[in-house]
């Protein structure tokens, strides 16, 4: 990879970081459209061992990469939550694009509003910041339910397992968190 595609995307993932930092801004996503390389993507899922028996939730679902994914490979029902008009759009075509309507529902949704009560795999990709936020809701899902973050953990809660993924897209190293409910929550005061 050339060192100014490198710098680009460095570049990019700084600006979900860096965008996740800043005050909330009413109902507009403070954390901007950035897309989980697709192989990236496929090694989330399979980390996540999802089934056709799962539903799966993309927080902030971007293009709905990931839950046209979760549909086509492995048959189960997904949702996209976004706040970003155009993302709403965006996803709505690759869902119709992808003939996986009847297993894939987009919202437009504050990701800090939706119930993920019904929802057994949950993939992030915005921020330690709104990860933090979510933590309630995460928590809130049953047993055995997994969260896939790409990119950055979830703040004092122990993964189950840390993997690292190079996107042949980009040649670029990625961290991939894994985590299982009930969530092992680190103790205060831990370094
Ligand atoms: C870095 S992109 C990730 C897109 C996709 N999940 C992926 O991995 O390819 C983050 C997405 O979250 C959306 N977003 C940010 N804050 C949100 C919020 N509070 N509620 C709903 N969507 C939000 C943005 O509009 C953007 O599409």
């Amino acid at each position: 990879m050339s060192a100014a595609r490198a710098c680009l995307v460095v570049l990019a993932l700084s600006a979900v970081a860096a965008a996740a930092a800043e005050p909330p801004r009413g109902k507009k996503p403070v954390v901007e459209f950035v897309p989980t390389p697709q192989d990236v993507v496929e090694k989330m899922l399979a980390a996540a061992k999802v089934t056709k028996a799962d539903v799966v939730a993309d927080l902030g679902c971007g293009d709905g990469r990931i839950v046209v994914t979760a549909a086509r490979v492995y048959g189960c029902k997904a949702v996209g939550y976004d706040l970003d008009r155009e993302c709403v759009k965006r996803s709505r075509a690759a869902v119709e694009k992808a003939g996986v309507g009847k297993l894939v529902r987009i919202e437009e949704a504050d990701i800090l509003e939706v119930d993920l009560s019904g929802v057994t795999v949950v993939t992030l990709f915005v921020g330690t910041t709104l990860n933090a936020k979510l933590l309630p809701q995460l928590e809130k899902m049953k047993a055995g339910s997994r969260v896939v973050s790409h990119v950055f953990p979830i703040p004092g809660v122990t993964p189950d397992k840390v993997l690292k993924v190079t996107s042949a897209e980009d040649d670029v190293e990625r961290t991939v968190y894994l985590y299982t409910l009930p969530l092992m929550k680190e103790k205060a005061g831990k370094q």
